[in-house]
């Protein structure tokens, strides 16, 4: 069985779906892997480490996509890309069906059997596998790093000879994935860090960082939803937490905002009123730009600037710490694969809980948009 590895070709892409390690082991269990030459030049992996572990390197993106019967892509495949994929082969990569179903309706059209490594399963043993997860861990990391290099202050409380200066005070809104590797990021850069999440059960997640969970009592009932996520608030509870937010931030130098809710938009938890009672050289960054955004004044990919307040709305962040997020996800692709391929061929089996969660096209059908 072949697996195919082309060049990521989204603007700003960077990562790449395996890196040489895991290609390395694939090829020692069996595998035939084709790579595209350069691929892995924006991750730093060179193609001599590719050939090294045992990869066949190939000119060009066109013998990749048509010559594999499994391709492995970080982004979706443009459509350029995805009319090249034969019948019956298997593509695997970040899909977003629901924004792109004219490109789920090709690769129907084309009888690929496509995975989306949005869609695995949130149960333990699919953990190891969960790309949202550790591409939301770099995001959640680099986020605090950004928003600290646009601050005009220092973050760690500093006793010095030319005087002693305040921690910075960091607020994470959301405190999923992302989230807690943000509260983790900034608490080691010596900010004082408080945080606020819909669902209960973070607060102790919260704590244990070192970190101070915000009024949970007033907003926090029974908003979580099936496989760990949050579900939307009802109104009234929408409104105390804005309340809550509103009377939180108005002291805060640096404001991390992740919440998200599957299949919606981001939920809107910061107003323009909001961010114009805010600290001069305050800065919000919004990982949720992609989804709308959290701050109603987050402009996806740009910088705005109200008042004395940045807000950023960077898109793609995983691909801006592309060596490790790569790493992350090339392991996260092997373990899928060594759960799908048995006696060296790929099964699609769509009884199997994690195979059938993830397929979105298989034998010319579409099984699901959302
Ligand atoms: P996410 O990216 O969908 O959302 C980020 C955070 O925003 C969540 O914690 C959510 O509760 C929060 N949020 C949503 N609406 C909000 C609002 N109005 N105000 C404040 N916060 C709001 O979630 P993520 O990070 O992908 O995962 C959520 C949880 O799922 C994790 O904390 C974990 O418990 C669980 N999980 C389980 C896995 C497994 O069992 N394999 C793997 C990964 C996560």
């Amino acid at each position: 069985m072949k697996v195919g590895v082309p060049k990521e070709t989204a603007i700003n892409e960077r990562r790449v779906a395996l890196v040489p390690e895991t290609v390395g082991r694939l090829v020692q269990a069996g595998l035939e892997v084709l790579v595209e030459r350069g691929a892995g030049e924006g991750a730093f992996c060179a193609d001599e480490l590719y050939r090294a572990a045992g990869a066949t390197l190939v000119p060009e993106a066109g013998r990749v996509l048509a010559g594999a019967d499994v391709v492995v892509k970080v982004q979706r495949p443009a459509p350029e890309e995805a009319a090249q994929l034969r019948a019956g082969a298997v593509l695997i990569s970040f899909l977003q069906a629901a924004r792109f179903p004219e490109l789920v309706r090709q690769l129907a059209g084309r009888r690929v059997t496509t995975f989306s490594m949005e869609r695995v399963p949130r149960l333990t043993r699919a953990q190891s596998m969960d790309a949202l997860s550790s591409q939301a861990t770099v995001a959640g990391y680099k986020a605090v790093l950004v928003a600290a290099a646009a601050s005009p202050r220092l973050l760690p409380m500093l006793t010095t000879a030319a005087g002693t200066l305040a921690p910075a005070k960091v607020f994470v809104l959301g405190a999923g994935v992302a989230g807690l590797q943000a509260i983790a990021t900034a608490r080691r850069l010596g900010a004082v860090v408080s945080a606020f999440d819909v669902r209960p059960a973070v607060k102790e997640q919260v704590e244990s960082l070192g970190a101070s969970f915000v009024a949970p009592e007033a907003v926090t009932a029974a908003a979580e939803a099936a496989g760990g996520y949050a579900a939307q608030l009802g109104e009234d509870q929408h409104r105390r937490e804005l309340e809550l937010i509103h009377r939180h931030i108005r002291d805060m130098d640096l404001v991390i905002t992740t919440a998200l809710i599957p299949g919606r938009p981001a939920p809107r938890l910061i107003t323009g009123a909001m961010v114009r009672d805010m600290r001069a050289g305050a800065v919000i960054m919004d990982l949720a730009a992609e989804a709308g955004g959290n701050c109603e004044l987050t402009r996806p990919d740009e910088t705005v600037r109200q008042g004395g307040v940045t807000v950023l709305g960077p898109l793609n962040l995983p691909a801006t710490v592309p060596l490790h997020a790569s790493q992350m996800y090339s392991r996260n692709l092997q373990t899928l694969l060594q759960h799908l391929v048995k006696d060296g061929a790929l099964v699609v089996d769509l009884a199997d809980e994690i195979t059938g969660a993830m397929v979105v096209t298989h034998q010319g059908e579409i099984r699901s948009l959302s």
